[in-house]
Formats: C-alpha cells, structure tokens, sequence
C-alpha cells in the first residue's frame, strides 16, 4: 500500500497544499498528522481558492477522505467554519471527514494568551495568533482539553474548572469566557460538527483501515519552523517533520517517500534568522509576482534567495527522499537567480549548518546560475540539477502554477524539451 509523506522543506508556505491536493487523486486516505490553524494551506478547485487551516487538502469532489490525526491542536471553532465553507459548494462533505478524539483543542483562552505573550516578549516571535504555542504549552503541563473530553461533560467541568484556577493564577483577569460559558461553547460546537457529518474516530479504531488502503500525510510548516530542530525560539511549537506520522501509528520506515515541498526560492513569515538575506528590488519583485503574503493572516512574508544550507539541513533532520519543487514559474524572465551555496561561520564556509544557532550567525555565500524564461527553458532543468547536486535528494515533480494540475513530473519535463 502506498504510503507517502509531505512536509515543507524551508519555513511553510512551499505549496504543500497544492502537491498534496495534486496527489490525493492517487490516495484513499489524506492525514494531516501536525500542527493547527496557524497553517494556511491554498487549493484551487477549477478557479475557486479554498485555504485549508486545520481540514486536510482532499479533492472535496473526488473520491479520497481526510483525517485529522492526534498530533494536531484543533480549534473547534475554525473546523466548523471550514468544513461549513466546504459544504456550501459540496453539499455533505463534511462526512468525508474523520477526526482523532486524542487531538487536544485550541481554546478562546489560547489565543488570548497568544496575544497576551506576544505583547510580553522582548523579542517577539511574530507567531499567527491562533493560540498554538499555548495548547501545546497546556498538553505538556498537562492542562490540556482534548476532544475526547466533550464526550464526558462532568470531566470536561472539572477540566475546565482546574485549568482556569491555573490561568486566573498566572493571567489574572486578562482572559475572558469562563469555564461554564466555555464548556456550553465547546459542546454547540461538537453537535455542529457531528451534524455536519465529520466523524470522531481515532486512529486506534482506524488502524485496521489505515493499513489496507494508501495514505497520503499532509505535514504543516516545514522544518525549519520545527520545535526541537528549527530555528529556536523563533518556531512553531509542534513537530513539521515526517516522525509525525508516529501520531497516526505509522513508523518513517513504512513510508515509501517523504516527500520536501520546496519553493524555487526562499519565503518566511514572522520574526527569526534567515540567513540568504536581500533586501534588493529583486526580492521585492519576487514577492509580487508570487503573491508571497500570508494565507493565514495576510502578512507580507520575508523574499530571499534559494538557500542549499538551509535545505540540506532540512533534508538531514527530516530524512526527505524527494522534492517536489514550487513556484519556479515566479523567477521566470530574471536573467540570473543567486543561490546561496554556503554559510560562512565563524570565518569557515560551510556546506551544511550543525546546529539551530549557526542559522543565527551565518553570512550567505553566494553563486550565480543564469535565470530561464519559462519553466520548459534548459537553464531550469541546469537549476533543478545543481540543487540535486548540491543537496544530493532527486526532485521528482514542478509545479509551475498555482492550480492544481499546473504539475508534471520532472522526466516528462526533460522529455519536451
Ligand atoms: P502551504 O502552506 O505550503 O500549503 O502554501 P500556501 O498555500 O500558504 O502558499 C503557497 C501559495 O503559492 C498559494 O497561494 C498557492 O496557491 C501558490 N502556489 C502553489 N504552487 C505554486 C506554483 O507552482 N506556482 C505559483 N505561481 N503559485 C503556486
Ligand atoms: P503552513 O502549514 C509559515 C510561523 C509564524 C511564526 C512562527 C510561530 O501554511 O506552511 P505560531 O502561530 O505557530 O506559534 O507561529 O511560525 N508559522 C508559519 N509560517 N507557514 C505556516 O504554516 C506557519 N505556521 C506558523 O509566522 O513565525
Ligand atoms: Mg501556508
């Protein structure tokens, strides 16, 4: 059975949605295994634009089902918007849903503290605002609500009640809706999705299903922003490496690719290092043509040039196996595209960083490769080529466009030229 992951390879937004909607037509099952409404993910069906936060990236029209698996923090709130969004242009998608009822909910209460902390930082992280940092913050200290809890209302009480002593502790009177007013929300809103369709089934009663049929793994973020391995303190608070599919009761080595999204250049949104630094009119030109600005909260996300560092990083600590490279048809026309090819640390030029912290004091070395036309153009295949080479992972798929079928593999594109 095919079994295949796909996770970002810089700091988000490579297209993960488009690939992964791309691919579901080969797939039964579609399992989002991380992360939560902080993701943007952007599909195209026909000309219409759908952003998936927390749903994943089905075909709402084919014949494949999504899951939402236990790694993610989910905010009941945005999943019934978005399966209500989905269901007016696909009467009763929502029973193409299924979700773990281990996942641990995002609460009004989170995304306050969100706020509350951002506001407190020195330095603040730039996070989305959607509450991420604390649920996880909670599900560590063990304060956490998880989905399951809605289905027994004297322990979602108690719950509730423990967990906002805690708060009214550290936060005083900065947080808002108390626990009976929050319990009424959160169970309005369970009843909403159950009359949508979307079923709560765990991957334990899944397991038999799972195991018989193919799995695509929808990761979110990309590993950059990952918890323990990207760019510390400036991360998300999940993990956005294929390990996550551990969620779902999957091993990396039962996956048959893990598949790197990454973008033809380098994009991230909020605050933190990010080395191949360019400020240049170029850059800002890049920015326009390919609509970098945040599906999630509108920011305009920060435009560099390619970064091999970064992604050999990325290829090490998430043991991809492939890319499936984006956005290339944005660089048309220019007549040289920089790549940075090194990092100099500590006056040493390095291939690869060691650690988190090198991303915060490596300089950019740069090469300059001639730019392509088009995507058909050789100058790109020499591009896609010299990122084999250098990163030494085979880029299998381009995507040239945002909507969905704007893809092809990489021999048929050798083929036509
Ligand atoms: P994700 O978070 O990784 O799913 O990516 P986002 O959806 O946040 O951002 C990717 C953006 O690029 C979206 O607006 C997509 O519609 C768009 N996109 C995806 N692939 C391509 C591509 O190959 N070319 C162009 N021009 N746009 C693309
Ligand atoms: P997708 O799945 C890009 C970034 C935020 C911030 C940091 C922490 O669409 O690629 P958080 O709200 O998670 O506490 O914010 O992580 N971030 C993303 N950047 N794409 C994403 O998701 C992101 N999810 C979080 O901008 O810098
Ligand atoms: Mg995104």
């Amino acid at each position: 059975m095919k079994r295949v992951a796909v996770v970002g390879a810089q700091w988000g937004d490579e297209g993960k949605g488009k690939v992964v909607n791309y691919f579901a037509k080969d797939f039964e099952w579609i399992v989002r295994f991380a992360g939560g409404a902080n993701a943007g993910h952007t599909i195209y069906v026909g000309d219409k634009k759908y952003v998936n936060h927390l749903l994943p990236c089905i075909l709402p029209d084919g014949p494949g089902r999504g899951f939402l698996g236990a790694g993610m923090v989910v905010d009941l709130e945005q999943l019934v918007t978005e399966v209500e969004v989905l269901a007016k242009d696909f009467p009763g998608v929502g029973a193409k849903f299924a979700v773990d009822p281990e996942v641990f909910l995002v609460l009004p209460w989170h995304k306050q503290q969100d706020q509350l902390l951002e506001a407190m930082r020195a330095d603040p992280i730039g996070t989305t605002g959607r509450g991420i940092g604390p649920a996880y913050t909670d599900k560590a200290s063990r304060e956490g609500i998880k989905l399951c809890h809605l289905f027994d209302e004297k322990m979602l009480m108690e719950r509730l009640e423990n967990s906002w002593v805690i708060k009214q502790n550290l936060y005083r009177d900065q947080l808002s809706m108390p626990p009976a007013e929050l319990a009424e929300a959160l169970m309005r809103q369970r009843d909403r999705l159950l009359e949508l369709g979307v079923q709560v089934t765990g991957a334990v009663d899944m397991a038999h299903v799972f195991r018989s049929t193919s799995v695509l793994f929808e990761g979110a973020q990309g590993v950059l922003l990952d918890l323990d391995f990207g760019t510390y303190p400036f991360v998300t608070s999940g993990s956005c490496m294929a390990h996550g599919v551990s969620s779902v009761g999957f091993s990396t080595f039962e996956l048959d690719d893990v598949a790197g999204v990454l973008k033809a250049y380098t994009t991230r949104v909020g605050e933190g290092p990010f080395p191949s630094e360019d400020d240049s009119d170029e850059a800002q030109g890049i920015r326009e043509r390919g609509k970098e600005y945040g599906a999630t909260t509108g920011r305009p996300r920060r435009v560099r040039w390619p970064d091999l560092p970064a992604l050999r990083y990325a290829a090490i600590r998430s043991g991809l196996t492939s890319f499936v490279i984006t956005k290339a048809d944005v660089l048309n026309g220019l007549k040289t595209v920089r790549v940075c090819t090194g990092y100099r640390i500590d006056g040493v030029v390095r291939d690869v960083p060691s650690t988190s912290h090198d991303f915060f004091v490596a300089e950019p070395v740069y090469e300059e490769l001639p730019g392509w036309r088009t995507t058909d153009d050789v100058n790109f295949l020499k591009y896609m080529t010299f990122i084999e080479q250098q990163v030494n992972v085979p880029i299998t798929y381009i995507s040239y466009g945002p909507r969905t079928d704007e893809m092809e593999t990489k021999s048929r594109l050798i083929m036509n030229i």
